[in-house]
């Protein structure tokens, strides 16, 4: 079970994570997160997002590589449509709660959607690398899941659909700013606005899925990406993939000069690392 590495808050226990249709395997450096409800085609709820996030703030810090799947032969059928009913799912707060008769500002739906959404963030995290596992379906929340990851290992029945604006919604966890970046704003357009599915193969081709393997392979396939991302230096890949978030949005001369800045710490650190007689 992972330990608490910000001092405070202790990881979910196993009643909380079930309550969140999730499981948690940590061995060493390898989290593996399930999203679990095969009676429900692993249909998530805020419970699920927010228990995401907790993973997230207490994995132990020797964790490098984070591995999202879903149970059975699908990823994930997006947020449990009870959601959107008023009185929700389980007991949990309602999608719309409040709404209707105006008990909730715009404001603290806001505050609840932007606590949903941490759940998403920190698998952007540079100091680890995520990788989404995905099998048959990923719709609206679980295709936003599986864009949080840094790659994306597709089983060739895997279909992905942005489906949030054909139910009236829009795509709000944190799926679109990847969408675009991968696609382009015209492809993005036409995925989202047409809720279409889009196969393994296309997804291939669109940059939306690093690797496309065969169903039945698709748990090797992993191990192997798995161990080809821990048989790098810790510190050079989390330096790296900062260096990488950064490229898109710097100019050609700022992206330089980070990897300037980049470069002299770990140059700094391998020469004090071989000083002492580590090297
Ligand atoms: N929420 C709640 N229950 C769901 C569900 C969902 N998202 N998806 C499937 N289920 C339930 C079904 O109601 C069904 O329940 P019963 O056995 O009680 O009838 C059970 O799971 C099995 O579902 P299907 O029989 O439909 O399974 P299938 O294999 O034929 O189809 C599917 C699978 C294509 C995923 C289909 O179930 C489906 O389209 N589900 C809805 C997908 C959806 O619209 N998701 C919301 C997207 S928007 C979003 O996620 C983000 C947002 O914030 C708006």
């Amino acid at each position: 079970m992972a330990q608490a590495t910000n001092g405070t808050e202790p990881p979910p226990t196993e009643e909380e994570l079930s309550a969140a249709r999730l499981r948690l395997a940590v061995e060493g450096p390898v989290a593996r997160v399930t999203i679990s409800r095969p009676d429900r085609r692993n249909a998530m709820t805020g419970r699920t997002w927010t228990t995401l996030a907790r993973i997230g703030r207490t994995l132990p810090d020797d964790v490098r590589v984070v591995v999202i799947d879903g149970d059975g032969d699908i990823f994930s059928a997006g947020i449990d449509l009870g959601m959107f009913s008023p009185e929700g799912v389980d007991g949990e707060r309602s999608m719309v709660a409040g709404l209707a008769d105006g008990t909730s500002g715009e404001a603290e739906v806001e505050d609840y959607i932007a606590g949903l959404q941490e759940g998403f963030l920190w698998l952007r995290r540079p100091d680890l690398v995520t990788v989404a596992a995905v099998r048959g379906h990923a719709i609206g929340a679980g295709f936003q899941l599986a864009l949080s990851c840094d790659i994306r290992i597709l089983a060739d029945d895997a279909q992905l659909c942005m489906k949030e604006p054909a139910l009236g919604l829009v795509p709000d966890l944190t799926g679109t700013k990847p969408l675009v970046d991968i696609v382009g704003v015209n492809r993005a357009v036409e995925i989202c606005l047409t809720a279409r599915r889009v196969g393994a193969e296309e997804a291939r081709d669109l940059g939306l899925a690093e690797l496309v393997v065969a169903a039945d392979e698709l748990p090797g396939a992993v191990d192997d990406a798995v161990a080809a991302l821990l048989a790098t230096n810790r510190e050079a890949a989390t330096a790296t993939k900062a260096l990488l978030q950064q490229a898109a949005g710097n100019t050609l001369g700022q992206q330089a000069e980070a990897e300037r800045r980049a470069q002299t710490a770990r140059l700094t650190a391998l020469a004090r690392s071989t000083a002492r007689g580590e090297g």
